[in-house]
């Protein structure tokens, strides 16, 4: 093992057979999965998880399986047997599944009764006021407004178009230029998109992408980098620096970043100096730092139980808060969909001071109910004291990953922050040369691992170069999950694994 596997399809499969031909739980080997591609009960819209056929360059869609239920950390299909979550989604539902909150489903409810919608240009709404006090709070101040949207998209979207608008407010409408950088994902509406450096979810839409107005810089991912840490961050800084003068400071409006990768590398956090570095730069030249959260945030890569809300809190820096952040995902644990922008205090009192009103708006934002189950899904946060639980699994997670898995000949790199750990595949350890894209490594062993191991992991491809290679993996449990489930779940994960790659290293 450890040198790259071909890529044609007939030799793949060969290839790719556990050489001990190992048999997994329910009786299946790794042949029955990759061997029934056609009969395979998956399919996602981005590429890593379509069946591709690479002859015809078609991409079949097929059937997910059919849920019955999911309840507490397991999903329960109509056939089969029940599924331990380990993702969440996208690592979304942080307070697992169903009824076990209560609390949560009572909100909901009761504030259907109250007032089920008003329109945030009517009324203002008790828990959305309540929802933006207690977000502003939670960054000690320092954001002073909350946008209340449905989508990490939309929220990305009105954080660009704020700072457009804010700029030209400001008497300065030819700052007109978007930074953010390659290996990023953003969102999916054409704005978010542009500011996403992602290759294969840019691919189909290229055309009617901005490439006038958006830039990319080299994202901050040392596993990837020859360089010494010190070295590579003062390179990456320099290459900020000279992009800013190349486009000349005075155009420019925004950088846009997550502090911790979430899909587009799989849970990277950046070298220590990185974001005060970035927040140098954009305070001197007067570019709005803008966070983008909606995956690391709302608790999700808290390390240790006095741990913050916010992953960018998490650094020892000193103040290296945003201009603006977005969060989702587990904001709402997905028990209704949503997302907000927040701005800083000096914005928002800026918009105060002169009497404006950001031209943006959607039908269901700063939505009653939305609010009240955010409330609720924060208030069970902090009434379980669920981010000393992120710290101490989290901790144990990365920990059992890394015995298990590290030394295994096909695991590259074994990274992240809290309950947000991401596992990085690769052809050549030595090398860290990357598995060719139409091996479809991360969904392999997400397919492997929920059909044999019934574990559901989230897939990711392209953290690795510009032609969209790169496999990893993602664990990102609920924020209440035992130490009991941690190490059953790396038990399968790491035997998914095994099996994908038909190893015989030494645990
Ligand atoms: C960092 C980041 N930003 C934005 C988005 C877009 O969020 P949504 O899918 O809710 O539109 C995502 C989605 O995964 C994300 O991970």
């Amino acid at each position: 093992m450890g040198q790259l596997l071909s890529t044609s399809s007939s030799s793949r499969r060969s290839h790719l057979l556990p050489s001990s031909a190992s048999k997994a739980p329910l009786g299946k080997t790794e042949a029955d999965i990759l061997l029934s591609d056609s009969s395979s009960e998956l399919s996602h819209p981005f590429p890593t998880e379509k069946n591709n056929d690479n002859a015809t360059n078609t991409q079949t869609p097929t059937l997910l399986p059919l849920l019955k239920k999911a309840k507490g950390h397991y999903y329960y299909p109509v056939s089969g047997p029940k599924i331990l979550d380990a993702c969440g989604g996208a690592g979304v539902a942080c307070l697992g599944h169903g009824k076990s909150n209560k609390s949560v489903i009572k909100a909901i409810t009761t504030q259907i009764s109250t007032v089920q919608y008003a329109s945030y240009a009517h009324f203002r709404v008790d828990p959305v006021l309540q929802l933006e006090k207690f977000l502003c709070e939670s960054t000690d101040g320092k954001m002073g407004k909350m946008y209340l949207m449905s989508s990490g998209s939309e929220a990305v979207e009105a954080a660009l178009k704020f700072a457009l608008e804010y700029h030209a407010w400001n008497g300065q409408p030819e700052r007109v230029n978007i930074i953010s950088r390659s290996h990023s994902y953003h969102g999916t509406t054409i704005g978010s998109l542009s500011a996403s450096g992602h290759t294969t979810r840019r691919q189909p839409f290229t055309s009617v992408l901005n490439r006038t107005n958006f830039h990319h810089l080299p994202p901050c991912n040392p596993y990837r980098s020859p360089l010494p840490r010190e070295e590579y961050l003062s390179s990456l800084l320099t290459s900020l620096e000279s992009l800013i003068t190349t486009l000349s400071p005075s155009t420019i409006a925004a950088l846009i970043l997550e502090p911790i990768v979430g899909a587009a590398l799989g849970c990277v956090p950046p070298l220590p100096g990185y974001l005060s570095g970035i927040k140098s730069f954009c305070h001197t030249h007067g570019i709005l730092l803008i966070y983008d959260e909606v995956m690391c945030g709302m608790g999700r890569t808290a390390t240790s139980p006095s741990h913050h809300l916010h992953a960018y809190q998490s650094f020892p820096e000193p103040d290296i808060s945003p201009d603006m952040m977005t969060i989702a995902k587990s904001f709402s644990a997905s028990y209704l969909p949503a997302s907000a922008l927040l701005i800083s205090t000096p914005l928002s009192n800026f918009l105060t001071s002169h009497n404006k009103v950001f031209t943006h708006g959607h039908t269901n934002q700063s939505h009653p109910v939305v609010a009240s189950a955010c409330l609720a899904v924060q208030g069970t946060i902090q009434s379980r004291n669920l981010l000393s639980n992120v710290a101490a699994q989290g901790g144990l997670l990365l920990h059992l990953l890394q015995k298990q898995l590290s030394q295994h000949p096909n695991v590259g790199d074994i990274r992240g922050r809290g309950l947000f750990v991401g596992i990085e595949f690769i052809a050549d350890k030595t090398t860290k040369q990357p598995f060719e894209r139409e091996l479809d490594i991360a969904s392999r062993v997400h397919k492997t691992a929920l059909k044999n191991w019934q574990v559901l992991v989230y897939a990711s491809q392209g953290c690795a170069d510009d032609q969209g290679r790169g496999d990893v993996i993602m664990v990102m449990p609920a924020y209440d999950v035992t130490a009991k489930e941690i190490r059953d779940m790396v038990r399968r994960i790491a035997g998914a694994v095994r099996e994908v790659f038909g190893s015989l290293w030494v645990a």
